[in-house]
């Protein structure tokens, strides 16, 4: 699949966001290797410590369905009304991302039109993975 097609579908999942607290709505689209796409949006909470960024949604949605290999996470981000250019991920998201993906998954930043592909090891260098507790 396309990065900007991707993006798009990342936009349609912010849609879904639920940001009553921050106002910052997020949107993700992870490719699994299968082909299919698992949509996440944030899903925030009164307690704030129970919020659950959309990359996470995403994953989590996708691993309890079975599926634990991926391809390439969009994420797009913003104020409500209002797209950033560029919304990178948290450090939990990301390590969340290790424990699944190898260093080669794509994490696509940007808009349909101008967009960005990182390497999961460019943006989590010296993870701490489930190599270290062999
Ligand atoms: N958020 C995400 O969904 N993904 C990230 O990687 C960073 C932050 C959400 C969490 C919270 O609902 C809002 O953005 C503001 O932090």
């Amino acid at each position: 699949m396309e990065c900007s097609k991707l993006i798009e579908t990342a936009m349609q999942a912010r849609e879904n966001a639920y940001a009553p607290y921050s106002k910052f709505k997020v949107g993700a689209a992870l490719l699994a290797k299968n082909g299919k796409v698992y949509l996440g949006c944030n899903i925030e909470n009164a307690s704030y410590s129970a919020t659950v960024c959309a990359e996470r949604t995403a994953f989590f949605k996708a691993v309890s369905e079975g599926v634990k290999e991926f391809e390439a996470i969009a994420i797009v981000g913003g104020k409500e009304g209002e797209l950033s250019t560029s919304c990178a991920p948290c450090g939990v998201c990301r390590q969340v991302m290790a424990e699944f993906c190898d260093e080669d998954f794509k994490v696509v930043l940007g808009t349909p039109q101008k967009y960005d592909v990182y390497a999961l090891e460019q943006i989590l260098p010296l993870a701490f993975s489930k190599t270290n507790l062999r």
